[in-house]
This record gives C-alpha cells, sequence and structure tokens, in this order.
C-alpha cells in the first residue's frame, strides 16, 4: 500500500488491472455491464505537465457554471488546484448540493465519495469520477451480504422488541467510507451514515434511539469516539464478519454498546505510539494531532484528533509558530506545510505513506474527462441504482442534519481554482 508510485503514471496499473480499483462497490459486486476503467488514451498519459494544465484550464474555461469541480484533502497538489471547492468528507458532502446548476460534478476523490455526490445532487446532474480505479480499501472491509448476515445473528440475540424509553436494540451507523449498498442498509433500517468530523453528534443521535450501535467499517474511528464519550472498552467488543457470532458469545453482546467491525485504514494504521516518542523527544512542546482512523493507543498519545478539516483549521487558527506532527495522509501534510511557512509542519510517519488509491486520480484523467464533456460525452459516470440510492439517502440526510461544530461556520473551504 505505501508507495509513491502510483505518482506519476496510475494508468500503468489501470493497463494491468482493468475495472474497478479498491473501494468501488455498487451492490457489492461489480455488476457486469459496469463500466470499467480501460486504459487512458495515449494523448493524455504522454502529455507534459504543462500541455494538460492548459487543457484543463481551458476545458474549465469552456465548461463554466455547467461544472463544479470538488477534490479531497489527501489529493495530490496538481489536482487539488483545479477544484472549486476543497474539503473533508463532510463538506464535500454539503458541497454537493450548493451548485445545482451546474450539469456536471467532477470528484476528485475516491468511490464511496462519488456515490454519495451522485446521490445528493439533482436528478439532471451527472457525477463523473475520472478514474474508476479510485476506491477505498477500508471500504471494501465491509460488504452488504457480510453486514446482512451479522444483522441477522444480532436479531437473535437481541430480538426486536424497544425497552420501556423506546430505544431498538441496535442503531447501524456507517462510516461515510463504505458503499452506497451499505448506506441503504443503514437508510432501511433507522440507521444513519457519520464522518470523522461528525461522528461523536452522530453517535449520540444513536443512542437517542438505540440501546447500542452496530458501527462499520471502521473500528479505529468507532472505538476512538466510542471511548471519548466514555462507553468502557469491554463495552466495544469487536465484529469479525468470518467467525460465528463475530468472534463473541451472546452475553458480551448484550452487555455491548458499541459492535465495531473488523476494519480499519491501511494508510492510518502505519501510525505508531513509537513515533509520537520520537516527535516529542526531538520537539519539545510539538503539538501532535491525528485522524480518528488512528489506532486507539495513537489518538489517545496524542494531543488531539479529529478530521481532515479539523487538522487544517487546527494549524491554520494557530497564530504563535508552533511545530506541528500530523498522523494523517502525507499530501494534506505537504500541503499545510506549504501553506503555513510560519509553522514545522511534518508527517509522524517518516517513511511516506499516501492514499495510494486517490492517488489515482491524476490530471491526465482530468483532462479526459474534461475535454469529453466539452464534447458533450459523459465518462466515468457514477450511478447507483435507485432501490438502493432511496434508502441510502435518507442515511445520508440523516448525517446532514448531525452538523459537527465547526462545519456549522464554515461549510466548505473555496478551492484556490
Ligand atoms: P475526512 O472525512 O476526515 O476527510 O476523512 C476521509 C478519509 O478517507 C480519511 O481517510
Ligand atoms: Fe480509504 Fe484510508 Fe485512503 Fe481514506 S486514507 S480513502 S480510509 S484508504
Amino acid at each position: 500500500m505505501c508507495s509513491t508510485a502510483l505518482a506519476d503514471g496510475p494508468w500503468e496499473f489501470d493497463a494491468k488491472e482493468p475495472g474497478y480499483g479498491p473501494g468501488a462497490s455498487m451492490w457489492d459486486v461489480l455488476p457486469s455491464d459496469a463500466p470499467r476503467q480501460g486504459s487512458l488514451p495515449r494523448e493524455y498519459r504522454e502529455a507534459s505537465k504543462a500541455e494538460l494544465d492548459s487543457r484543463i484550464l481551458a476545458a474549465k474555461a469552456e465548461l463554466g457554471e455547467r461544472l463544479v469541480i470538488l477534490g479531497h484533502f489527501y489529493q495530490r497538489d496538481e489536482v487539488v488546484k483545479y477544484a472549486d471547492f476543497v474539503g473533508d468528507s463532510f463538506q464535500l458532502a454539503q458541497a454537493t448540493k450548493t451548485r445545482p446548476q451546474a450539469e456536471a460534478i467532477v470528484f476528485c476523490g475516491v468511490h464511496f465519495m462519488a456515490e454519495t455526490a451522485e446521490m445528493l445532487s439533482g436528478p439532471e446532474q451527472r457525477v463523473i469520477l475520472p478514474n474508476l480505479a479510485a476506491g477505498c480499501s477500508m471500504a471494501d472491509m465491509a460488504d452488504l451480504d457480510s453486514v446482512l448476515d451479522c444483522w441477522e445473528q444480532l436479531e437473535e440475540v437481541y430480538g426486536k422488541e424497544p425497552d420501556a424509553q423506546g430505544r431498538v436494540p441496535v442503531i447501524p451507523v456507517t462510516y461515510m467510507n463504505s458503499s452506497a449498498a451499505l448506506k441503504g442498509f443503514c437508510g432501511e433500517r433507522g440507521g444513519i451514515v457519520c464522518t470523522s468530523s461528525n461522528a461523536s453528534a452522530v453517535l449520540k443521535w444513536a443512542f437517542e434511539r438505540g440501546q447500542r450501535v452496530l458501527f462499520f467499517p471502521d473500528q479505529h474511528l468507532g472505538r476512538n469516539t466510542g471511548k471519548a464519550m466514555g462507553v468502557p472498552l469491554e463495552q466495544m467488543p469487536m465484529w469479525n464478519p468470518n467467525k460465528e457470532l463475530g468472534g463473541s458469545d451472546a452475553q458480551t453482546l448484550r452487555d455491548a454498546r458499541v459492535l465495531l467491525w473488523h476494519g480499519f485504514c491501511s494508510v492510518h494504521k502505519r501510525f505508531t505510539v513509537g513515533q509520537i516518542k520520537a516527535a516529542r523527544e526531538r520537539y519539545a512542546g510539538v503539538r501532535v494531532i491525528v485522524h480518528p482512523e488512528c489506532p486507539m493507543e495513537v489518538v489517545d498519545a496524542a494531543d488531539e484528533s479529529g478530521s481532515t478539516d479539523y487538522i487544517r483549521r487546527a494549524i491554520e487558527s494557530t497564530t504563535e509558530p508552533t511545530v506541528f506532527a500530523i498522523g494523517t495522509e502525507i499530501n494534506l501534510v505537504q500541503r499545510l506545510a506549504n501553506e503555513n511557512p510560519q509553522h514545522t509542519i511534518f508527517c509522524l510517519d517518516s517513511i511516506v505513506c499516501p492514499c495510494s488509491t486517490m492517488y489515482r486520480i491524476h490530471p491526465g484523467y482530468l483532462a479526459w474527462v474534461l475535454e469529453a464533456l466539452v464534447r458533450g460525452e459523459v465518462l466515468n459516470r457514477i450511478t447507483v441504482p435507485e432501490q438502493v440510492a432511496t434508502h441510502a439517502r435518507v442515511a445520508l440526510e440523516r448525517m446532514l442534519s448531525v452538523l459537527p461544530p465547526a462545519v456549522k461556520a464554515s461549510p466548505a473551504k473555496l478551492g484556490p481554482a
């Protein structure tokens, strides 16, 4: 996973393994007629940076208000610079709704984000993922069949009846990093979607309605959030989808408040307590901020944890020159370091670890889909079957109604383009 080999020519990987990349799910299986990435036309593979730049800018200018480009913070700078909005997952979901006049939303992020944009955008709008192989390996760690199987087993243990306060036995909560099918699963069963920026507000929402929560796919975000809310670790057992009763026993499940799916992010899993100790030894007074997808010991050893936008705001709102050690994806850390030269900012992991699926979006793909739009062709359109989207929208709208405090103040950061 940790390689910068994708940086210059991600198409070399697409050519070897055509089709969706990790995290690319639609009904959690690849339908035979689903679009596949295939190889990028040679003219885009061989174009120089300067040529791609002028072609992208020309296509953007030609499309004007008919186009909006959304970019996640982890995108490389060569892509972020074209985005109209740059933000974390929550902000980008919100931003989807801010340009109803745009015919095309080009999403420079990963597949689950584009799927979400598709479900939240208007019926006439087209959502495009420049490289269909840009997925998320964590999102792939929970599939609909395994979650349905888990739900059946939980119903056998808990029954279906609410308690005296009217709370149902269990509320499903899916992290944004999941397929549309799982968002639909939650919407249909009184559940909700969360992002790293509103996870504790969402758990509070869920505990008002249920006795416990089934949280998937990221065990770390679930555990870190539950722990910060005072849920004891022994009441947050892991659900291993390959084991009967998830590897627990019925009594443990009955005592549980948060059931944690056995998923993780391979980028954030790399951060360790040892790295934090080393940073503290090297810089007295260093401020350590990590993403809540990091393991619990790492979050506990850090000074703060929060979403990608939390990290950005924490740095940008600090006026005194400060040393920051950051535990998240390198593109964001490097950009924050460049944009805030008054501070010393570095990544906790010295072996640079980019999100290799985010890296699949290269300016070559962006130029390719934008020039097609100018010709009136929609390439790499993301679609979600309506029977899935109907329920998934319910869970997403619930998510959007549970605002993280900071988002109230700043809906999405306007990009530099
Ligand atoms: P944010 O919502 O914090 O941007 O996180 C998305 C993500 O995939 C982090 O790995
Ligand atoms: Fe998925 Fe991790 Fe990449 Fe985020 S950083 S998109 S969780 S693989």
